[in-house]
């Protein structure tokens, strides 16, 4: 049988708090597959933000083993990882991160300037990805001149910019109200129809119904969806 897209196994983030330690992670083990669209859902503090950080290889994890693609991230220097990042992910954030200074196509174009695109050629393409989240109409706003959902699919497109596999969003529609939400899941439900794989973290359940597939985190763990229910219906009573 061939190695699923992503493998991880025995992965732990620990962070040393004085005389503590938090376990952001705690001894994962988990199999996704190529182009399927998995949800990661999961309380406050479970680990999901560190899940998809130590993934996308923005960060490094205590011990274990992460490859995607066949390609061992925990095994690369930084440059190899850079590289990898690049070629192989888009990053979605709950929070935009686009530059406030530039219009919607700059936003896009951008990371091609890293990629030895001319500049003709990047804006042209970034009014192409513009167009693909539905905002070709809106290439000369900057982000301020823009709704929350129309700032997210700028994002997008621009986590677009690089043909990337794999997509990577943490709590893409945490910022927007549900009608936008909406409109950002179908988008990243359209480009795993189109052959991506994506994994997204969301709180939203209502999210879900677009997953192909979802995990379930607690304390850092994996844990099946009735334990995961059983523990929110605990802290529900509990509040
Ligand atoms: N840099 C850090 N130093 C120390 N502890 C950290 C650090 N980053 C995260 N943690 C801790 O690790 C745990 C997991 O954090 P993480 O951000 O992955 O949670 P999360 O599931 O994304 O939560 P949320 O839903 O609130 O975004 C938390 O208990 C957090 O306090
Ligand atoms: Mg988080």
């Amino acid at each position: 049988m061939p190695a699923p897209f992503i493998r991880i196994r025995g992965l732990t983030k620990h962070y040393q708090m004085g005389n503590t330690i938090v376990r952001a992670l705690d001894g994962l083990d988990l199999d996704i597959e190529a182009h399927t669209f998995t949800v990661v859902m999961g309380p406050s503090g479970s680990g999901k933000s560190t899940l998809l950080y130590l993934l996308g290889g923005l960060d490094r994890a205590t011990s274990g083993e992460i490859s995607v693609d066949g390609a061992r991230l925990d095994q690369m220097d930084e440059n190899a990882l850079a590289l990898f990042r690049r070629r192989t992910m888009g990053f979605v954030f709950q929070s935009f991160n686009l530059i406030p200074s530039m219009s919607a196509l700059e936003n896009v174009a951008f990371p091609m300037q890293f990629a030895g695109v001319t500049p003709a050629q990047r804006s042209l393409q970034a009014r192409t990805l513009l167009g693909q989240v539905g905002l070709d109409n809106r290439a000369d706003h900057r982000p301020n001149e823009l709704s929350g959902g129309q700032q997210q699919r700028v994002a997008i497109a621009r986590a677009l910019v690089n043909n990337p596999s794999l997509i990577l969003a943490d709590e893409p529609t945490g910022n927007l109200d549900t009608s936008s939400g909406g409109t950002v899941m179908q988008l990243l439900s359209d480009l795993h129809n189109a052959g991506r794989t994506v994994l997204v973290v969301t709180h939203d359940p209502r999210m879900t119904r677009f997953a192909s597939h979802k995990i379930f985190l607690l304390d850092g763990r994996q844990v099946s969806e009735a334990e995961y229910q059983s523990a929110a219906l605990e802290s529900a009573q509990a509040s």
